[in-house]
């Protein structure tokens, strides 16, 4: 009786063991080097690109198309929104990165019915944050 208890602890205590072990498994998201430089027109206009100009060469009146997206966007008041579509350097304020990071903070997360991939939501996190260049 005193092995089958003693059995019983030590099957326990590995079962724990391997949990520990196995919760850090899972995908592992891609991190940004924070201090690379995001460049507009080879990082961020790219995603634009790909998500959202279906869109957004007109809804909620912004144009996201290549040439004409930076200047609708840096100190640009939102049109749904009493706020600023990009302010540089304060991504929490800026209704663009609100609209992408899942927060809601302003209506529909965009693209709308989806989310963007971790790595496209931090580029453009760290482009406002590096001042939201024109670069
Ligand atoms: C399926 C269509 C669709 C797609 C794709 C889409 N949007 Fe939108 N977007 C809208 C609509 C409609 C609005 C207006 C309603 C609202 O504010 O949610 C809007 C509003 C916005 C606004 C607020 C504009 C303002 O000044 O009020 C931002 C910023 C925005 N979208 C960014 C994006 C970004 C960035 C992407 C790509 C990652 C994207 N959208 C993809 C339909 C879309």
């Amino acid at each position: 009786m005193k092995t089958y208890t003693a059995k019983l602890v030590l099957v326990a205590a590995l079962a724990w063991m391997f949990r520990a072990c196995y919760k850090d498994v899972g995908p592992v998201e891609p991190e940004l080097e924070t201090d690379t430089e995001v460049s507009f027109s080879n990082d961020v206009q790219p995603i634009f690109n790909a998500y959202c100009i279906a869109c957004h060469p007109s809804s909620g009146n912004l144009d996201l198309r290549e040439g004409r997206s930076y200047s609708q966007l840096v100190n640009v008041p939102a049109s749904g929104y009493p706020a600023i579509r990009v302010v540089p350097g304060d991504p929490e304020a800026s209704v663009l990165y609100k609209k992408i990071d899942g927060s809601g903070a302003y209506g529909a997360n965009m693209p709308t019915g989806g989310q963007l991939p971790s790595t496209d939501v931090q580029k453009i996190r760290l482009w406002i944050e590096q001042g939201a260049k024109n670069n």
